[in-house]
């Protein structure tokens, strides 16, 4: 969500700006600006809009060696240039770009007002601007950190001023800030997507650091001054893990990504001696995991979904009662934390607000949390005691895909462990890492049938509204299949367990509704067949997504995929509804990539 990049070096700083605005453009596309310090001079230049319509104005002698810039997701005032980052003080000599939101802006604001400062924009970055630029102390480094130990709320925030032509200030509240380190020249971004091109060595600042980052080098302190040491990391990702190798949208790639990033996922995870899956990463002995009583799973959006089904996973194959809830909830009903419950926080960026804030939350509540997260190095990642990571590679479409597929796989892998720790034999190990390994081969042959997808799809685009209906396993699969339709394609799609359908929304289903029903070849296929007979008494098309025919008259279309164990069901049967909404989106003409108002990795609240 915005994306921030900084450079300090050698060269010229507009080219490596830009091109890293590019590569953060999945974090927010409502405008974007540059500002660079040359000669004792500022420059700043920003537009609504596009990354490329702001650069195809930048003013051709628009140069130096220290600059910063900024892709903005609004969060104060509309998305218009006044607004855009970065934001400058009243004597347009010091500028800044942020991340996040400061939540006494409007009190700070009016502060200045009353001191004769008129400010421009409705944006608390602006604020903020002028905070360093009034401060009375000395160094540039001095007068943001008064600035910051002023402000309440999230920020991660690149600062440079005319009168400090050689140095960058960032600092870091609750929303990522990464060093890149390169040969006299230093790079600063809010995501290694930014960087990667140029270095592959990084260091993350934490939260409540400051950075001071020159053409040599850089070093941290405290907001409240005492210095840090900050350990290099080589990157887990390379440049062309980002590229989109032919295809016409991130999304459609990233749907065919799944056979390699599920088998990335697995990877030297599973243990054919044993019968179980190797997790070093969670750092706890087995003694640890046999005592948990229970397992509860955070996250937001698709990863709460996806967490659904990963706590069926463990109740079912585990026996260990689980259960998920929406990060953003959970963080602020003063749960109580019980210290025999293992905390899984999941989320693709690892940088979520609201789930990083559940993690703080039971840490400080002295519960035992651990991360289910794709990107390597990120806030949830670091923050939790241990954890898995999904090894899907870098995920750019806006909408989660080979992510969510990754995470129910992690959950498999977690329910096969705490299983094995538990009381579930060896034979039960084999049956589910047989079909585990099954899974990348099953996934190409769903992929194999996109043609018919494609052309189902055109029918539902035509749709006012869609029903996605399942239950039991089959729910989450509905609730990610109407979430990916909605964001995607803008059909408006609502998902049901099944047989609430009847208590209500039945009342909405005539011939001009589809539902798309969820009907694995389970113990509950029966049932589920009434239910389909319910929505076919009213005339409503049905799309039904399973393992065979469920009966004459029961379904319209079907899109059938392979047979796993019941516990990987909603792996297999969450794909074709990826394909679904991708081409209703595409039928639609809709920005796939970056579909309208959304943003990755939501680093706000
Ligand atoms: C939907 C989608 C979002 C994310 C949610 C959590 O396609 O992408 O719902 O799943 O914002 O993001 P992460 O997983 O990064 O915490």
């Amino acid at each position: 969500m915005c994306g921030i990049v900084g450079y300090v070096g050698k060269g010229d700083c507009v080219p490596y700006l830009v091109e890293g605005l590019q590569r953060l453009e999945y974090r927010g596309y409502d405008s974007a600006g540059v500002a660079v310090v040359k000669n004792g001079a500022l420059r700043v230049h920003k537009a609504q809009g596009r990354v490329r319509e702001m650069a195809a104005g930048l003013p051709k002698r628009m140069s130096g060696p220290v600059g910063i810039a900024h892709t903005r997701w609004a969060t104060h005032g509309p998305p218009n240039d006044l607004n855009a980052h970065p934001q400058v003080d009243a004597e347009g000599r010091l500028a800044v770009v942020h991340n996040g939101i400061l939540e006494n802006a409007d009190e700070l604001r009016a502060e200045l007002v009353a001191d004769g400062v008129s400010l421009i924009s409705d944006t608390d970055t602006e604020v903020l601007a002028h905070l360093i630029a009034r401060s009375p102390e000395e160094t540039l480094e001095e007068r943001v950190r008064a600035a910051l130990r002023r402000v309440v709320g999230a920020y991660g925030i690149a600062v440079c001023d005319a009168a400090a032509p050689d140095r960058l200030i960032v600092a870091r509240n609750g929303s990522p800030v990464v060093i890149g380190i390169g040969d006299r020249e230093m790079f600063v971004a809010s995501d290694v997507a930014a960087l990667v091109k140029h270095t592959q060595q990084v260091a993350y600042l934490d939260d409540g650091e400051l950075a001071t980052v020159t053409i040599e080098g850089f070093r941290t302190s405290t907001l409240d001054r005492r210095p840090t040491i900050k350990e290099p990391h080589a990157i887990a990702v390379a440049e062309q893990d980002y590229a989109r190798g032919g295809f016409a949208h991130y999304l459609r790639k990233e749907i065919a990504d799944q056979p390699q990033s599920v088998a990335g996922t697995l990877r030297g995870r599973l243990d054919h001696r044993f019968a179980t899956a190797r997790l070093d990463g969670l750092n706890m002995t087995p003694r640890e995991l046999r005592a948990f009583r229970r397992v509860k799973i955070l996250g937001c959006g698709s990863a709460y979904y996806a967490g659904i089904g990963g706590a069926q996973m463990i109740e079912s194959f585990a026996r260990l009662p689980a259960d998920a809830e929406p990060a953003s909830e959970f963080r602020y009903r003063d749960p109580i934390i019980d210290p025999e419950t293992l905390y899984v926080a999941t989320s693709q960026s690892g940088e979520t607000a609201d789930t990083l804030a559940a993690v703080h939350e039971i840490q400080a509540k002295g519960g035992r949390v651990i991360g289910l997260v794709n990107v390597v190095g990120s806030s949830i990642a670091r923050g939790a005691e241990g954890g898995i990571y999904l090894h899907a590679g870098p995920e750019v479409s806006v909408a989660s895909t080979k992510a969510v597929t990754s995470t129910l796989v992690g959950f498999a892998l977690l329910a096969l462990l705490l299983g094995r720790v538990r009381d579930a034999g060896p034979a039960a190990g084999e049956r589910l890492i047989a079909a585990l390994e099954k899974l990348p081969a099953q996934i190409d042959d769903i992929l194999a049938r996109e043609d018919a997808i494609a052309e189902l799809a055109g029918r539902i685009a035509g749709s006012q509204t869609a029903f996605f209906i399942g239950r039991v396993r089959g729910h989450m699969v509905a609730l990610e299949g109407a979430q990916k339709l909605k964001e995607l394609s803008y059909v408006h799609a609502e998902a049901y367990p099944t047989p609430e359908l009847k208590h209500g929304p039945l009342a909405l289903i005539t011939p001009d509704v589809p539902t798309v029903a969820i009907v694995p070849s389970d113990h509950l296929l029966d049932k589920n067949r009434s239910s389909l007979q319910q929505v076919k008494a009213r005339g409503g098309p049905l799309v039904v997504v399973g393992h065979e025919h469920p009966g004459e008259g029961l379904a319209d279309e079907l899109l059938l995929v392979p047979r796993s164990e019941p516990e990987l069901d909603p792996i297999l049967l969450g794909i074709p509804l990826q394909l679904l909404a991708y081409h209703a989106a595409l039928h639609l003409g809709r920005n796939v990539d970056q579909p309208r108002n959304l943003a990755k990795s939501v680093t706000v609240e």
